[in-house]
């Protein structure tokens, strides 16, 4: 089978394209056809060695997979079914034209989505999903979502709108429309506009880290949460009274069901930038890491 593999830590020249040996599933594990993998800021965060995996070089690359289910488990989804899923971290499988991945990892692709689309959903709406569930986040709450445009955001927003709480999000100014477009109650263009003015918020995402976890704390009111994905909780900053945790996003092909069940509804809209071929990898890598993707960046297989 064709993958993109790589076999040192370092910038995107590293990736390759061989062909390799199909992957034998362990227990528990189906073999699926990918037809297309998401890309996520942890992909080329693995490649840099900011994730590190204890199995050896050649590693594989990538965490988000649609696809064909061509051997399965008792209890598992039939041969031929279309699913969608999310790989464990660290082990990246997904640039690659068959995976093994867990059953309890995969749900049924929503009808309504391209294998693109689906192949875009698994990490970063199970990274809002729990984002919101490890807040608490609920109906008539004031939530704030740094990058509401990004991956992770346009998942956050929209789920946190389904939940019933009153959503604020910020972007630079050409993505301010699309937040409108979401649902978004404040769409803020963070050039223009500090989000502290908007303040008090229940809950605040910070998908950005640095100074905008910094800045987020001073944001919440007192019982108020903080959830942090790319950076943990930075103790120099914290806030009395105000609750700070950071989410690790882990496979969970149930919760998939349930967001697939939203988008077959209409209630959440999967945007996909751009769609590239396999031998793009790197090309995918460069777009991601320059930090001003809306929505997801895909590979087709
Ligand atoms: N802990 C975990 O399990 C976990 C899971 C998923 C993701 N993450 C991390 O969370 C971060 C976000 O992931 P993602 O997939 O959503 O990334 P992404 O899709 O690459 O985010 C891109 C978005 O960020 C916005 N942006 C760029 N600079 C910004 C700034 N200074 N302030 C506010 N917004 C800014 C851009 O919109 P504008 O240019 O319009 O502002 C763009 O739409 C990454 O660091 C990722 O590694 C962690």
């Amino acid at each position: 089978m064709r993958a993109v593999v790589f076999s040192q830590y370092g910038d995107e020249s590293v990736l390759e394209l061989v062909e390799r040996p199909a992957p034998v599933p362990a227990a528990g594990e189906l073999l699926v056809e990918v037809r297309a993998a998401g890309v996520n800021p942890v992909d080329w965060k693995h490649r840099e060695g900011a994730v590190r995996s204890d199995r050896p070089f050649p590693l594989g690359m990538g965490w988000d997979i649609a696809g064909v289910v061509r051997a399965t488990v008792p209890g598992g989804p039939a041969v031929g079914e279309e699913v969608y899923g999310m790989l464990p971290l660290p082990y990246g499988a997904a640039y690659q034209e068959l995976t093994a991945i867990p059953a309890s990892a995969v749900a049924p692709k929503p009808a309504g989505l391209s294998w693109a689309q689906a192949a875009a959903v698994p990490l970063a709406g199970l990274t809002a999903w729990q984002a919101l569930e490890a807040a608490g986040a609920g109906a008539g709450q004031r939530v704030l979502v740094h990058a509401g445009a990004g991956g992770v955001g346009h998942f956050a927003v929209q789920f946190a709108k389904h939940l019933g709480a009153h959503v604020t999000a910020t972007a630079s100014g050409r993505n301010v429309e699309f937040l409108h477009r979401l649902g978004v109650d404040e769409p803020v263009d963070r050039t223009v506009v500090d989000p502290a003015d908007l303040k008090p918020f229940d809950m605040v995402l910070d998908t950005v880290g640095g100074p905008v976890q910094a800045a987020s704390w001073g944001m919440l009111r007192d019982g108020g949460t903080l959830i942090t994905l790319p950076e943990p909780v930075d103790e120099a900053h914290r806030v009395p009274g105000v609750a700070a945790r950071r989410v690790i996003v882990a496979p969970d092909g149930e919760a998939l069901r349930r967001i697939g069940a939203l988008v077959d509804a209409g209630a959440v809209h999967v945007e996909v930038q751009e769609v590239l071929p396999l031998e793009e990898a790197a090309r995918a890598h460069r777009l991601s890491a320059d930090g001003r993707v809306r929505g997801k960046l895909v590979l087709a297989l």
